[in-house]
């Protein structure tokens, strides 16, 4: 529990720094796995200043991304694609093929093979280094909605309605909100070596509190990160208040 939002994501970017760091003086990669939404933002901002005034370089870094909206082009405001390149890959010296994000756009026929090839992708890099983690209020990690069991893998899913309600003020309204997404699935993250989960705000308290001091249950897939050695839960007070 960090004082703030701030403090956590300086925190949370420096083991990310030391890291790149440590792999760059090596001549290795680091795999990262990324997040969107609201929460990593402040850490995204703190790792491109990290880059602009330490010299933190990206060029050995390859990430992966959860999850992409079905149906929707890059090109789309709301994709997530778009979202990871405004908010961090635009500003830093990552070398764009070492970009990945799950292929919204790919037919529903074709999805299931894309996401094999998706893995396959991560393995051959060497597997997650970091995962980086928000927590939806449903308990979702990644979009794997309650009922997503524990060894789930990157899958085609339908999109819970409270989580559709949360994104209906970026989407102009729930009826633009796509029905489904790709997302990584819970026993992929749990492959990830460190997993590192952010939360901020009252509105994450209850869910938060539940997915810490619960018995593990597919109800709240983010719970299954108990049984994670490598897991971390970096939250501020408010995100924290319901924690007994
Ligand atoms: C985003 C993702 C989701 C979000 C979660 C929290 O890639 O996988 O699990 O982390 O919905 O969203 P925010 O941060 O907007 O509260």
């Amino acid at each position: 529990i960090h004082a703030d939002a701030d403090a956590a994501c300086a925190v949370v970017a420096g083991e990310l720094a030391a890291l790149i760091r440590e792999r760059q003086a090596a001549g290795r990669t680091v795999v990262l796995g990324l997040a969107t939404g609201s929460t990593p933002v402040r850490l995204y901002r703190e790792l491109i200043r990290l880059h602009r005034e330490e010299k933190l370089s990206f060029r050995h870094v390859v990430t992966f991304n959860l999850d992409e909206y079905h149906g929707l082009p890059r090109t789309h405001p709301e994709s997530y694609w778009r979202f990871m390149h405004e908010q961090l890959f635009d500003h830093l010296d990552i070398p764009p093929e070492n970009i990945h994000l799950p292929d919204g756009t790919v037919p529903r026929a074709e999805v299931f093979g894309a996401c094999r090839a998706y893995e396959e992708k991560f393995r051959a890099a060497g597997g997650i280094d970091v995962q980086i983690l928000g927590i939806g209020r449903t308990g979702h990690i990644g979009f794997n909605e309650p009922g997503s069991g524990r060894d789930s893998r990157t899958r085609l899913v339908t999109l819970d309605a409270l989580t559709r309600r949360d994104a209906a003020r970026d989407f102009l309204g729930e009826t633009n909100v796509p029905r489904h997404a790709i997302t990584m699935g819970v026993g992929t993250i749990l492959e990830a070596r460190r997993i590192l989960l952010l939360a901020w705000g009252e509105g994450k308290a209850r869910v938060l509190a539940d997915a810490v001091e619960k018995t593990p249950t597919d109800a709240l897939p983010a719970s299954f990160l108990q049984g994670h050695p490598g897991a971390a839960f970096h939250v501020d007070p408010a995100a924290a208040s319901a924690l007994t």
